[in-house]
């Protein structure tokens, strides 16, 4: 088991909300991710902000471009001090490995890199509207054992494959999987949900959750909750 296996997900829409958010958490407890949304509303200072308060930080910019472009992005990532980035797998060999290298001349406590391999929004019919070879598991391998082989850290992982990926792609790959529920609670949008506990048991490394904790009336509270139900799994 990792250290600090939960991924608080800030998807709050200001440096102010997100702020008033990571500063309810306790860096010793979890890390944070700072997605899209909040990356674009708040930019390198958020990310400053939360590295100086002593956050890990999973920057999910999901680059997709041109080697050259996401090298210099991996390399501008490096220097903010984030923990982890990722890139899409589709992006192809030349820019996994391109990301991959510049992340390297960053030392030995560079980023770790992860790629997404399909979106969890994408159907089967989707797939082969955008030409990709389905069915969505076989993609989802493909491209995961793509990333892999361009010496790649891991791969964001839906619950549903984390099992299916774990088996072909042995630790230390990194799984990092959403659509996490607390037992009994709200699904909210996701369709596929899994707990805690189940997604380590499939093979997880890191789980990345968002509302369950940060629409909680008292987040540490609920992180240390999740905390405890995974320390009974470290024994064994
Ligand atoms: O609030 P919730 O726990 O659903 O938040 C999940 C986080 O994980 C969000 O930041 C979302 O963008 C991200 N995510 C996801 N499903 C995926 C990939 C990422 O929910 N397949």
């Amino acid at each position: 088991m990792q250290e600090r296996p939960v991924i608080v997900a800030l998807d709050a829409p200001s440096f102010e909300a997100a702020r008033d958010l990571a500063d309810r958490l306790d860096p010793a407890l979890c890390r944070v991710k700072v997605g899209k949304e909040l990356f674009t509303a708040a930019g390198p200072a958020l990310v400053d902000y939360l590295v100086r308060r002593g956050h890990s930080v999973f920057l999910d910019l999901k680059y997709h471009d041109i080697p050259n472009t996401v090298a210099a992005a991996c390399r501008v990532a490096a220097g903010l001090g984030v923990w982890m980035v990722d890139v899409h797998a589709s992006g192809g060999p030349a820019m996994l490995e391109a990301a991959r290298e510049a992340l390297e001349s960053a030392g030995a406590g560079r980023p770790k890199l992860i790629a997404i391999t399909v979106l969890t929004s994408l159907s089967e019919p989707d797939l082969e509207r955008v030409g990709l070879v389905g069915p969505v598991p076989q993609a989802v391998l493909r491209l995961a054992r793509l990333a892999h082989e361009c010496g790649l850290d891991g791969v964001v992982s839906s619950a549903a494959e984390a099992r299916l990926l774990r088996a072909a792609l042995p630790r230390p790959f990194l799984l990092v999987t959403p659509g996490i529920r607390l037992p009994g609670a709200a699904k909210d949008d996701q369709v596929r949900i899994v707990t805690p506990e189940s997604a380590i048991a499939d093979g997880a490394d890191f789980l990345v959750i968002g509302r369950p904790i940060t629409q909680s009336a008292d987040p540490l509270r609920t992180l240390a909750e999740i905390n405890h139900s995974l320390s009974t799994l470290k024994q064994t």
